[in-house]
């Protein structure tokens, strides 16, 4: 059951009540046209949503401060998607804002998104590939903004495995001194991963419900990784972890193929150059005999635009390219430098935008289109 709060005046109470008292899995905990009332009783109450009408707040900047601070998500019902309701919705933290004639379609499905009984447990989980058999076209690059974003999206548990088992550089990417890989967890182990030790070499990324498992640091111990480690690793992080992100290596190995055999989506990347198109064309007749399944290979053009142009590549591919990610200027190299995500260290750069869409394409894809962060784009 999903508690909320209702502020608002007429006409919009009217609409929201209309729309409120038909769902079934909403409680509606107090309706009241008092902004002020509204904000005391959120203290009182636990609440999983408070719905404030923006007409209420035009002459109540005293309490946009505590709507701000409020713990539960707040949803504001805008007239227009001006400015000023943009202003607004940023001033009061609105984790999303609906015009008023789209109550009816947008707020279910949101509401619906606070639904605990809904939450993890019932969602497929999906296990993401990033692969190409061509080095340096921007796997990890890929991989690991990718995975920031669902996290940051989703909201919802996320793993980031490197799987680049002999050169990953997930560690120095992304962490400054990382004391636990993939190594320290299958040593010693008799066969199974076990899954205490699995949680143990997870590492916590500040601030997302991100987590990492990085590659050995150490080339000779890539091998200490068989197969069927692999196999079970992703299938527990699977059972663990909503998305799960792997950067796998440009080997055909056992390896890797036992980690493909695992995904739910294999993202090929490659670059707009001749000879990496034609080996990745080469090696995507293969990956399609392997894995049949039309949804599960998407093809991945990076630093689209600055070679062979798109008809041509359409031409040597034999698929259809699903996301074509543009160049990133110097800013993805001084990412790496810095060990901060492109995402992260520079959201504004074209790169990063078009990560950030890849990650709300699928999200809409695995989720639905009820997803919040489909919608924060309107603020
Ligand atoms: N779209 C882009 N625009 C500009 N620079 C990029 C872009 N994508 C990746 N790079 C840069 O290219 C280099 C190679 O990228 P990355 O390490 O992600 O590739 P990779 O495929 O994982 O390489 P490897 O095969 O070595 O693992 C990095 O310096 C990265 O910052
Ligand atoms: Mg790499």
């Amino acid at each position: 059951m999903v508690r909320v709060l209702v502020s608002a005046a007429s006409p919009t109470m009217e609409l929201l009540s209309q729309t409120l008292q038909v769902l079934p899995f909403v409680e509606i905990v107090t309706a009241t046209g008092s902004i002020r009332e509204a904000v005391d009783m959120a203290v009182l109450e636990t609440l999983d949503a408070m719905i404030i009408d923006e007409s209420l707040l035009s002459d109540s900047w005293g309490l946009q401060d505590r709507l701000a601070r409020a713990v539960c998500p707040v949803i504001l019902i805008i007239a227009a998607p001006d400015a000023e309701s943009t202003r607004r919705a940023l001033a009061i933290h609105a984790i999303d804002a609906i015009t008023q004639d789209a109550i009816a379609s947008l707020l279910p499905p949101l509401l619906r998104s606070f639904d605990k009984s809904t939450e993890q447990g019932t969602l497929p989980h999906r296990v993401i590939g990033v692969y190409s058999p061509k080095g340096g076209v921007g796997k990890t690059t890929l991989a690991v903004n990718l995975a920031w974003s669902l996290a940051r999206f989703s909201e919802r548990t996320t793993a980031l495995v490197d799987l680049d088992l002999q050169f990953g550089d997930i560690g120095p990417m992304v962490h400054d001194s990382p004391d636990i890989t993939i190594r320290d967890l299958v040593e010693d182990s008799k066969g199974r991963v076990e899954e205490d030790k699995l949680s143990r070499a997870l590492i916590a990324v500040d601030g997302l419900p991100l987590d990492l498992l990085l590659a050995p640091f150490n080339p000779q111990y890539a091998d200490l990784v068989e197969s069927h480690h692999i196999k079970e690793i992703l299938m527990q992080l699977k059972s663990s972890h909503v998305y799960t992100l792997c950067d796998l290596p440009a080997a055909l190995t056992d390896q890797n193929l036992s980690a493909m055999d695992q995904l739910d989506v294999l993202m090929v990347v490659a670059t707009p150059e001749m000879i990496t198109l034609r080996n990745v064309a080469r090696s995507l007749k293969v990956l399609q005999t392997l894995y049949p399944d039309p949804n599960k290979i998407r093809m991945v053009i990076n630093r689209s635009g600055t070679g062979v142009p798109p008809e041509r590549i359409q031409e040597l591919i034999p698929l259809k390219v699903s996301y074509w990610t543009p160049s990133g200027g110097v800013s993805p190299v001084r990412s790496a430098n810095t060990g901060k995500p492109l995402v992260v260290l520079d959201p504004a750069n074209a790169l990063s935008i078009s990560i950030e869409n890849i990650a709300k394409m699928l999200l809409e894809e695995f989720e639905g289109a009820s997803r919040r962060t489909v919608r924060k784009d309107v603020l």
